[in-house]
C-alpha cells in the first residue's frame, strides 16, 4: 500500500496558509486589475477538484489504497482554491468570485477508465506545474507570487504521487497499464491539437456536448486561453517544458526512450501488435 507513505511525505512538505504566505508583503502598487482577474478565474479552476475527486472515487472502488490519497489530493486542491481567494478576499474583494461560479464547475464526469484517467491527472500537473512557475514570473506582486511559488511546488508533488500508482499500475499488469498511458501520453503532448492539454480542457460530460468541458463552466470559458497566451504568454518553450516532463517520465516508467510523440507512437503500436500475438498464442 502507497497510501501510509505518501500521507508522510505529503505531511512534512505541507505549507501553512496562515503562516507561509508573508500576507504584511502585499504590495498594492504591484497588481494590476488584469491579473487580479486572472486569480479570480484561476481560483474557480482550483475549485473543479471537487468533481475530480468524485470521478476518482466513483471510478476507483476496487482500489482503497489510491482512493484514500485523493483524500489528501483534494484538501490539497481545495486549499489551492481557498489561497487565491483568500488573497482576493484581503486585498481585492471585489473580484472574490460568489458561490455560484463556484459551484457551477461542480457537476458529474462520464464513468473513465481508471488508468487513463490517472495518466491524464499526472500529465495535468505537470502542465499546472509549468503554468503557475510561468505565471509566478508573470506576476509582479510578491504575495502572488510566492502564492503560485507554493502551488507550483504542490502540483509537482501531486505529479510524482500519481507516478507511483502507475509504477505500481506497470507491476500488476504492464500491457494494460502501458496501453492506457501510451494511449494519454500521445494526446496529451501532441501539439497539433493546438489547445492547451489539460483536463480542464477535455469533454467529461456527453450529456452537456459541447460545453462540457470544466473551462465551459467558467464564468469566462474565454480566459484560459488568453490567460496562456497573451497574458502569462505560456510560449514554445514552456510548452517544450511539459512535453519533455511527460516523455522523460513515461521514458523512465516504461524503459524506453522516447523523444518524441511518434517515438510513443510506435512504441505504442509494437504493444498492441505483441498483446495481440500473445492473445493468439493463449486462446489459438
Ligand atoms: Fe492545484
Ligand atoms: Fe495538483
Amino acid at each position: 500500500m502507497l497510501y501510509p507513505d505518501i500521507f508522510k511525505k505529503l505531511e512534512s512538505a505541507r505549507w501553512s496558509m496562515m503562516h507561509d504566505i508573508p500576507w504584511h508583503q502585499f504590495t498594492a502598487a504591484k497588481i494590476s486589475e488584469q491579473q487580479l482577474y486572472g486569480i479570480r478565474m484561476n481560483a474557480i479552476l482550483e475549485w473543479s477538484a471537487m468533481p475530480t475527486a468524485e470521478m476518482f472515487l466513483r471510478d476507483n472502488q476496487h482500489d482503497a489504497d489510491f482512493a484514500a490519497f485523493i483524500s489528501i489530493w483534494f484538501f490539497e486542491e481545495q486549499k489551492h482554491s481557498l489561497a487565491l481567494l483568500e488573497y482576493l478576499r484581503r486585498f481585492a474583494p471585489h473580484y472574490v468570485p460568489c458561490e455560484k461560479d463556484l459551484a457551477k464547475v461542480r457537476f458529474t464526469f462520464d464513468p473513465a477508465p481508471p488508468l487513463e484517467s490517472l495518466m491524464l491527472h499526472f500529465c495535468g500537473e505537470i502542465r499546472l506545474n509549468q503554468w503557475y512557475r510561468c505565471a509566478r514570473n508573470w506576476h509582479t506582486e510578491p504575495v502572488i507570487q510566492h502564492i503560485y511559488t507554493l502551488l507550483a511546488n504542490d502540483e509537482a508533488r501531486h505529479a510524482r504521487v500519481y507516478f507511483e500508482y502507475m509504477k505500481r499500475a506497470l507491476q500488476k499488469d504492464h500491457d494494460k497499464a502501458a496501453l492506457a498511458f501510451s494511449k494519454i501520453g500521445i494526446l496529451m503532448t501532441n501539439a497539433r491539437l493546438n489547445k492547451a492539454m489539460h483536463p480542464t480542457n477535455l469533454h467529461v460530460n456527453q450529456s452537456l456536448y459541447p460545453k462540457d468541458t470544466v473551462n465551459d463552466q467558467l464564468p469566462d470559458p474565454t480566459w484560459l486561453s488568453r490567460w496562456l497566451n497573451d497574458e502569462i504568454c505560456f510560449d514554445e518553450p514552456w510548452e517544450k517544458k511539459v512535453t519533455h516532463g511527460i516523455l522523460g517520465s513515461l521514458s523512465n516508467l516504461l524503459m524506453n526512450r522516447f523523444e518524441s510523440m511518434q517515438a510513443l507512437h510506435q512504441y505504442r503500436k509494437l504493444l498492441i501488435k505483441n498483446t495481440e500475438q500473445k492473445k493468439e498464442a493463449v486462446y489459438g
